[in-house]
């Protein structure tokens, strides 16, 4: 159906004949050969006639043509086939195979090259380097198999002379993965015997002339293949015209180029140095093998020329008497289980040399086919990984041919062509017909001659001839061929496609006693029958399998595995050639049997080897007995295309609306007429019971395409709804999964409320209000509710302890937590142990001999200044504005701050007011009142603005003012307790001073006060008139202990009730600490809605040196240790000044 070559080149396929006669078919045939048109069609059958000439259809250009392509769409091709053979195997994942058949000579094997080559150039569009080695070597593997397996004989310069089918194999994507070569018998006799003009295989020429000097004189080669008696037929020297001299050296060069073609060959393949090199070795000790000759002297036989046999055993590496001993005698077992030497007689040594040499070369040609296998064998194959590995087959095998002298080899090539042209038959002729039938197809049977009967002639059993052949070879005594002809004519004498001459003693075209005919399919071929035994019992002496066995070369021990088998222990015969050989053929023809066959038939023009001459009769010949007249009528009566009707549905249901996605009719069978009826291709198409028959692959092609069109769009729909089934099932996992955690959530939940309602139930009547108990861990989620449960608990256990405390005591407390809180615990000890007394001064206990004097003046203070409460009051110690220290007293109001001379009856040097400090953020100077025109007073326009200690124990306090004048000073202790910290409780006090007035103070200058404050308001309510609880369970007193008391009153317990309030006053401070960590907005909005004004008196705890400024002066002062000092002092320094503190 070749549509685009013109009518001046004939029909491209016979099936468009007008009538299919022969005449028309050989027109045709001729036409296009002369107008050089090689192929042509029948149907899928590409029908081939060799060109004798280079034809320029086979280039890259013409790769790109037929690549993907259906076979219509292009002239006839052998790319075609092969393209249409690689589409089956790929979309259908199909096993394939191209059959090449064709007499000897017909192009079989260039074709087989043709179609690897187009294969190899169509895959692996990727580059991957695994898939072009594969490549390579398959590729290559044809040079090296050629030059050992081919030989030129009178019908065909490189005539195969084995048989080949070679497996590709392809991986999922289509490319091959690797391949395996089976071969089948190789015609050994030709290594050492060749009929006139032909010659031996091609290794030996192309060795023996393109083999470098150092190489043949290693091999004890010369460069003659005349020398040779093995090569002499073949070597041409005898050139009598100047045309065989032309002649000769054309063939030499070839001979020198294939020779590195097929060393480099070699070299790609994979084999070693020292294989090929071995290779070489055993090819030159056959030839050497050739010119052993022997002479007899009486009884005893020699080798002549011993020199030869040493160049045999180096090259086979074997010992030399070791081989002279095996071509002079061989090794026997008697019947006693002993064994004894048989010397042969000339004749039998020159036929165990022979068959030695052909036995070598045999093996030789195996090994190199087993071991190019080796390395394209499909290595690491995985199924699951790789899907299927399909196969496409090639095979060509020696082709159907007649020689002058046909012998056994012949007889089994000539076998074998029959049982190929069997199975064509089966497969096109008979099968077809047959389906038609089976299935109901109005069909005209075809006549056509069914070559079976030859085929039984051969391999039937018992009766064919080749069990006669066997049942000679196995028959003790003397059987020769004459018998075992006489023995076919006469069990053969009633076969119409058997005789010999004693069956047509008129036909003297055949000997008596030495010629039998088969009437092949293809010609009647005349055998001789000389040496047809020797061939079928190829027999070798066990002596030379063991020579060789025993050989020190891994290659030849490896090719001769049966030579360790002793005498003695080779009972078993071996099966005959011809058994092995017709053994090999069936599997070969089941192994066809089972691909989807594809055919290439070749036709030999003439016998001249002419690119012009067109013989018609040998032409018609070869067209009658390939069946191709009843090809082309099968073919064209037939259906091209055939599929059962659910295979068939299933590939193009898609193209249908009715049967996509399914259908609703009866049976598949209307769905596919649906189809079909869709599609317009009712006149193309008959239905048989199971099957639908397509006439023209047109109507196949137009599906396929409207399929390839449509099956992105169905993999994207399929696609489509996986992919929402998957997410719809990921989606109902995960709504699951939330379920779960909810529920579970929930449960943690509920479990930590069960918990901490356990736990918190009877907190109430705990003597510590659940402070011990302990919070149960909570759930993620309740993070947050935890934190302000946890403050909650601790405000209320606050509040709890707060209002407990007695009013008497709520000053105190409250001084200490506003210490607590600005001094942040940087200062050690800040005298949280003891009962704060305040006014030191007016302490008879501290101050026994001064107190009444202050008494007196603080009360006439009071009266004069109006202050309400004595905030604090001390002895101090003072730097002057002269830098100088003095003994100073301080009295700290809630209104004014006094610095007192202790030695003039407390005569008040200095006042300055306390409640004046306003606007923290306007700091301001406001007019100083003095109480006395004689005090100077140098604060008077100036404020606190905080004031500054140090972590250590010392009782140095500056008091920072606004007009940078600040007081350093050093709290002194009274009599009662020398070592009593007075700096925390006057931080205390004038921080919770500052408070209560509406002031602010921050325990540090970072401005976090905001929030203590707040929580202070909360927690120290102004009315607390509960009495102390829990007083009894008080901690012990950690033994600083605390002044005796200030009143009498309050004496007993004293240390029981300071240690309730130590403690009440730790816990609240505890409290402070720990939820002020965390801003309260709710609180600091509270604070806000209350008005309560921000001011600041910061307490600074420096660590090292305190700064502070005199007259606007910065000043340092630190603090030194120095013994023998008994009482605190100032002293002055570089920078400022050095309080010195007496050593503990
Ligand atoms: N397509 C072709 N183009 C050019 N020359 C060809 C072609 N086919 C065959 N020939 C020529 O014909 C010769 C014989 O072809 P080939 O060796 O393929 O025959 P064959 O069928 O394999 O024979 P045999 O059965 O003896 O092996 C080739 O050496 C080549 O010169
Ligand atoms: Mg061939």
């Amino acid at each position: 159906m070749a549509e685009l070559e013109g009518l001046e080149f004939g029909k491209s396929d016979f099936v468009l004949l007008d009538e299919v006669t022969m005449e028309q078919f050989m027109e045709n045939l001729k036409l296009r050969f002369e107008k050089g048109r090689i192929y042509t069609y029948i149907g899928e059958v590409v029908v081939s006639v060799n060109p004798y000439r280079e034809m320029e259809i086979y280039g890259k250009d013409a790769i790109d043509a037929y690549r993907g392509r259906e076979l219509y769409e292009n002239p006839p091709h052998l790319y075609a086939v092969s393209d249409a053979a690689y589409k089956a195997m790929k979309r259908r994942a199909k096993d394939t195979c191209i059959v090449i058949s064709g007499e000897s000579g017909a192009g079989k094997t260039e074709a087989s090259k043709y179609i690897m080559q187009y294969i190899a150039a169509i895959t692996n569009p990727g580059q991957r380097a695994e898939v072009e080695s594969v490549k390579n070597v398959l590729l290559k593997s044809n040079c090296v198999l050629e030059a050992f397996g081919n030989a030129k004989t009178n019908r065909n310069d490189n005539s195969s002379r084995f048989g080949k089918y070679m497996d590709i194999n392809f991986n999922f994507n289509g490319d091959p993965t690797g391949g395996h070569i089976n071969n089948y018998l190789l015609e050994k006799s030709r290594v050492v015997q060749q009929q006139e003009g032909e010659r031996n295989f091609h290794s030996f020429y192309q060795l023996l002339r393109g083999g470098c000097e150092e190489t043949l004189e290693s091999l004890h080669l010369e460069n003659d293949a005349a020398l040779y008696t093995y090569t002499r037929e073949g070597a041409a020297t005898a050139v009598s015209s100047s045309d065989d001299r032309k002649l000769w050296d054309a063939t030499s060069n070839n001979d020198r180029t294939s020779h590195k073609a097929v060393m480099s060959a070699l070299e790609v393949i994979g084999f070693s140095k020292e294989e090929i090199t071995s290779i070489y070795q055993i090819l030159a000790a056959i030839l050497l093998l050739g010119n052993v000759e022997f002479g007899s002297e009486g009884e005893s036989v020699q080798i002549l020329g011993q020199d030869t046999v040493n160049h045999i055993s180096e090259l086979t590496a074997t010992d030399p008497d070791s081989v002279a001993k095996g071509l002079l005698f061989r090794t026997v077992a008697t019947g006693g289980g002993e064994v004894i030497e048989k010397g042969h007689t000339e004749k039998d040594a020159c036929f165990g040399r022979d068959a030695f040499a052909k036995a070598l070369y045999e093996r030789l040609f195996g090994w190199i086919v087993s071991r190019i296998n080796s390395i394209i064998e499909v290595k690491n194959y995985n199924p699951v990984l790789h899907g299927k590995n399909t196969v496409i087959g090639v095979l060509d095998i020696y082709g159907f041919e007649i020689f002058d002298n046909n012998s056994f080899e012949q007889f089994c090539i000539n076998y074998c062509n029959e049982k190929l042209q069997q199975l064509f038959i089966e497969l096109i002729l008979q099968q077809e017909q047959e389906e038609y039938q089976r299935e109901g197809i109005t069909w005209q049977h075809i006549d056509y001659f069914n070559n079976q009967i030859i085929v039984d002639l051969v391999e039937q059993q018992h009766k064919g001839i080749l069990s006669i052949l066997d049942e000679a070879c196995l028959t003790v005594g003397k059987v020769t061929d004459t018998v075992c002809l006489d023995s076919m004519d006469t069990k053969l004498a009633q076969h119409p496609h058997y005789t010999s001459r004693k069956l047509s003693p008129t036909d003297k075209t055949m000997d008596f006693k030495k010629h039998f005919r088969i009437r092949h399919y293809a010609g009647d071929v005349t055998y001789s029958v000389e040496g047809f035994l020797d061939k079928n019992k190829d027999l070798l002496f066990q002596d030379f399998k063991r020579l060789m066995y025993n050989s020190s070369n891994p290659v030849l021990k490896e090719m001769w595995p049966d030579g360790q088998l002793s005498i003695t222990e080779v009972t078993k015969r071996p099966l005959t050639a011809a058994t092995l050989f017709k053994n090999s053929i069936v599997a070969l023809v089941d192994k066809l049997a089972c691909k989807e066959p594809y055919y290439v038939r070749c036709i030999k023009p003439n016998e001249m080897k002419s690119p012009v001459l067109f013989d018609d009769a040998r032409c018609q010949h070869q067209v009658a007995y390939l069946g191709l007249l009843e090809n082309v009528m099968v073919r064209r009566a037939g259906f091209a295309y055939r599929q059962q009707y659910p295979r068939f549905l299933q590939r193009y249901k898609m193209t249908c609306e009715y049967t996509w996605p399914n259908h609703l009719m009866a049976t598949d069978r209307e769905a596919v007429e649906a189809i079909i009826t869709q599609h317009g291709f009712q006149g193309d198409v008959a239905y048989g019971q199971t099957k639908l028959f397509v006439r023209t692959p047109r109507t196949l092609f137009t599906l396929e395409q409207e399929r390839n069109t449509l099956v992105p769009i169905l993999v994207l729909f399929l696609q489509k709804v996986w992919r929402g089934a998957l997410a719809r099932l990921r989606c109902r996992r995960m709504r699951a999964i939330y379920t779960i955690m909810g529920c579970y959530k929930r449960y943690k939940v509920k479990a930590h409320f069960w918990e901490v309602e356990r736990r918190f139930v009877s907190v109430r009547t705990m003597p510590d209000y659940g402070k011990s108990v302990e919070w149960p861990a909570p759930p993620a989620a309740l993070a947050q509710f935890h934190s302000i449960t946890t403050m909650l608990h601790r405000r209320w256990w606050a509040r709890q302890i707060v209002k407990n405390i007695p009013p008497s005591d709520m000053l105190e407390v409250r001084a200490k937590v506003a210490a607590l809180t600005s001094l942040s615990g940087e200062r050690k000890d800040w005298g949280v142990g003891r009962a704060w007394e305040r006014d030191y001064l007016s302490s008879v206990r501290d101050c026994p001999h001064t107190s009444a004097a202050f008494i007196r003046v603080s009360k006439e203070l009071k009266n004069k200044d109006g202050y309400g409460q004595v905030v604090f009051s001390a002895f101090c110690r003072k730097m002057n504005r002269f830098n100088k220290s003095t003994d100073r007293a301080l009295l700290v109001t809630d209104k004014f701050v006094y610095k007192l001379e202790p030695k003039k009856q407390y005569k008040v040097l200095k006042r300055f007011p306390l409640d004046s400090v306003s606007e923290l953020s306007k700091p301001r100077r406001f007019l100083q009142t003095c109480c006395q025109p004689s005090v100077k007073c140098l604060f008077c326009f100036s404020q606190f603005t905080g004031l500054s200690v140090t972590s250590g124990a010392d009782q140095m306090v500056a008091l920072h003012t606004s007009s940078q004048d600040d007081v350093l000073l050093c709290l002194q202790q009274g009599e009662l307790c020398p070592n009593q910290d007075r700096v925390g409780e006057l931080v205390g006090t004038l921080v919770d001073h500052f408070m209560r007035t509406g002031g602010s103070c921050s325990g540090r200058l970072r401005g976090e006060s905001t929030f203590r404050e707040s929580l202070q308001l909360v927690i120290v309510p102004p009315s607390a008139e509960v009495a102390p609880a829990g007083a009894d369970e008080a901690a012990p007193d950690d033994g600083e202990g605390g002044p005796a008391g200030r009143s009498a009153a309050r004496a007993p317990g004293r240390r029981v009730v300071d240690a309730a309030r130590r403690r009440v006053a730790q816990d609240a401070a505890v409290a402070l600490e720990t939820v002020s960590r965390k801003p309260d907005v709710a609180l600091i909005r509270m604070h806000v809605e209350n008005g309560i004004r921000k001011s600041l008196f910061p307490v600074k705890v420096c660590r090292s040196a305190l700064q502070l400024h005199m007259r606007g002066k910065p000043k340092k002062v630190t603090v030194e240790t120095k013994p023998g000092q008994n009482v605190a002092d100032f002293k002055k320094s570089k920078d400022g000044f050095i309080l010195l503190v007496p050593e503990k």
